[in-house]
């Protein structure tokens, strides 16, 4: 007897674990970066924390907390009021990769995942410089 095929990509890395592990560790990179630290408006980065993890888990087919609690995410215009150049994508970039690496994640997860937020953290950006 085979195992069920895992509905989605939240299903198949282990759910909300598995995202709650990625993004505190995420924010454990961010509150020690020179570059995005000071972009974040509130002292306590615990309620970033929570909705950027809300929003994955939406996004890769788990509950639709997110939405439920902030509407449509318009994440481009939710981003505008901060400047997202190429250092601070790159800064991005750079610590949500530290994060995934941790996870061992199976392929073809991993790559699905890496492909997104590359894609995404490029689409966020709101200046050349
Ligand atoms: C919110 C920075 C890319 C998802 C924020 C906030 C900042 C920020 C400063 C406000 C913190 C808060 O929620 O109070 C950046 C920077 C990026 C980036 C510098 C570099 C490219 C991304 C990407 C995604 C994302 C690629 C999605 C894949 C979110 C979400 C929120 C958020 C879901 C909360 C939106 C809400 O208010 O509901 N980001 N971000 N961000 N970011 Fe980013």
């Amino acid at each position: 007897v085979s195992e069920p095929e895992p509905a989605n990509l939240y299903e198949a890395v282990g759910g909300e674990p598995t995202f709650r592990r990625i993004i505190k560790r995420f924010y454990e990179e961010v509150a020690r970066d020179e570059v995005l630290r000071p972009l974040y408006p509130e002292e306590d980065l615990g309620p970033a924390e929570e909705r950027f993890r809300l929003f994955l888990i939406q996004y890769w087919g788990g509950p639709h907390t997110y939405s439920d609690q902030r509407g449509h995410p318009r994440l481009r215009m939710r981003h505008a009021p901060f400047k997202i150049g190429p250092i601070e994508r790159d800064a991005w970039l750079r610590c949500i990769r530290i994060a995934i690496d941790e996870e061992n994640l199976p392929e073809p997860y991993l790559s699905q995942l890496w492909a997104y937020l590359e894609m995404a953290a490029h689409s966020m950006m709101n200046s050349f410089v």
